[in-house]
């Protein structure tokens, strides 16, 4: 066993702690003793150097630019298996054999239905209300129809839930865009396969067979494929925290949506298009760039940096590539793609970026192929939060089965008034 002494330099007392073994990344000093033996806490906000669980999902090392699910490389998965492949992935740790996936498949199209009462509850949000807090409303109302699933304790019952939510979203996404326009709402139609049904309900007339093109299907699923799990960010650490009271699951994804919604997290790819419009053409880029590095300028390059990456975003590269085979087949705006690329160039090669290691991330690129795909912008964080579901439910299983399990409680360093009085 291997382990690191703290040694108090004011008493010389010595304290041993273990370290714990990954199975890959850094390794773990195991502090959960130390406020009882020391009195005294580690501060760390952003939880910069803090690993909050054990976990066998996803893995990231933010230093070589690899990401990969349940062991897999994540540009294997993006290449060669579908966003459903994924999906089983990451619920049942291993992929899908042809049989499998056939039936996982059929079980998620027959599960894309809703309540109608819950189609109903839509009617009662603004027209402009945002289809982010449409979303998070919607499935924490699901938890209001599906009350059975509030008392969930045995791996049957938790796979049948994320089945129901990871079959749902893609149905509720595309509600909130028709409520958005008030236009009809159109059911799953049971025929096409989960990307592709989303983009017919988002897109088609009521009774319409519309055809949808490969390549738009492909183009979209690699996206939900890119933003299936992220192990411990933002999202999935609120999921987790959720969770950690004991709370359903429902109210875990719909507390996940909302911390996704942040300009800093799954709000940039919003960000970034709108950025990218403001900045207008290329040769503006140069001021912009100016202000980003400014420090008495709060404005950020949207799209750029990442708590984890200190290298290029491998998800970002898998897009980039992507976005090039798409240039014409999707008609991708060709002046923001060239601002885009002015922008990559310059920062790239930027000192200020380079010293604090600035790479382009996954929303850097996502925005143009869902401008491509017709997707309006208010819907782009609404992409993110169908890909990640998944991620978010797998996570919320894993604390569910977790025997080290404790209620999320973090301490802090009191900087208030010590004795106050009336
Ligand atoms: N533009 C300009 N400067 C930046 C940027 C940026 N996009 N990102 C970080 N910096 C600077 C920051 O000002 C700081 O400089 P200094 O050391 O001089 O004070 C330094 O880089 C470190 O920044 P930080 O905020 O301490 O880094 P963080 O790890 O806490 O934040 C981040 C990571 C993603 C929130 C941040 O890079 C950011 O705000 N990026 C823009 C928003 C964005 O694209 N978010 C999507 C992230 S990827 C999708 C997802 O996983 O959600």
């Amino acid at each position: 066993m291997s382990t690191v002494t703290l040694t108090i330099n004011d008493t010389n007392e010595k304290f041993e702690f273990e370290v714990l073994e990954p199975t890959l990344g850094p390794k773990v000093i195991d502090i959960r003793k130390l406020y009882t033996q020391t009195k005294m806490f580690t501060y760390d906000p952003g939880f910069t150097s803090t690993a909050s669980c054990s976990s066998n999902i996803t893995f990231i090392d933010g230093e070589k630019g690899e990401l990969r699910y349940r062991g897999y490389k994540i540009e294997d998965l993006a290449q060669k298996k579908s966003y459903l492949d994924t999906c089983y992935l990451l619920l049942n740790g291993s992929l899908p054999s042809e049989d499998e996936l056939k039936s996982f498949d059929k079980e998620i199209r027959k599960r894309s239905f809703v309540h109608e009462g819950l189609k109903d509850m839509f009617k009662t949000f603004p027209d402009k209300a945002h289809p982010m807090a449409m979303m998070s409303s919607a499935v924490s109302a699901l938890s209001t129809f599906y009350f059975e699933h509030l008392d969930v304790y045995d791996e049957a019952e938790y796979q049948v839930l994320a089945r129901r939510i990871v079959a749902k979203v893609p149905t509720l996404a595309a509600f909130t865009y028709r409520r958005s326009l008030g236009i009809p709402f159109i059911y799953p139609d049971v025929n096409r396969s989960y990307t592709e049904n989303f983009l017919y309900m988002m897109r088609a007339y009521p009774n319409e067979n519309l055809k949808i093109s490969p390549i738009e299907i492909k183009a979209l699923d690699t996206i939900f494929t890119l933003h299936a799990d992220h192990e411990q960010n933002a999202s999935t650490t609120t999921v987790r925290a959720v969770a950690s009271t004991g709370a359903h699951p429902y109210a875990a994804v719909s507390a996940g949506i909302n911390a996704l919604w942040g300009r800093a997290h799954g709000g940039a790819n919003e960000s970034v298009i709108a950025q990218l419009e403001m900045i207008g053409s290329v040769e503006n880029v140069d001021k912009f760039i100016k202000k980003a590095k400014d420090p008495d300028d709060d404005f950020r390059l949207m799209g750029f940096g990442h708590r984890v990456y200190k290298n290029f975003d491998p998800r970002a590269k898998i897009l980039g590539k992507l976005l090039e085979e798409l240039k014409h087949d999707l008609g991708i705006d060709l002046e923001l793609l060239k601002i885009a690329q002015k922008i990559e160039e310059v920062a790239l090669s930027d000192e200020y970026f380079i010293k604090r290691k600035l790479y382009p991330n996954i929303d850097f690129y996502s925005g143009l192929i869902l401008t491509a795909l017709k997707i309006p912008r208010k819907m782009f964080t609404i992409i993110f939060v169908i890909g990640r579901t998944v991620g978010w439910i797998t996570q919320w299983i894993e604390l569910r089965n977790d025997k080290e399990l404790k209620i999320a409680r973090p301490r802090q360093k009191y900087t208030g008034p010590k004795d106050n009085k009336i």
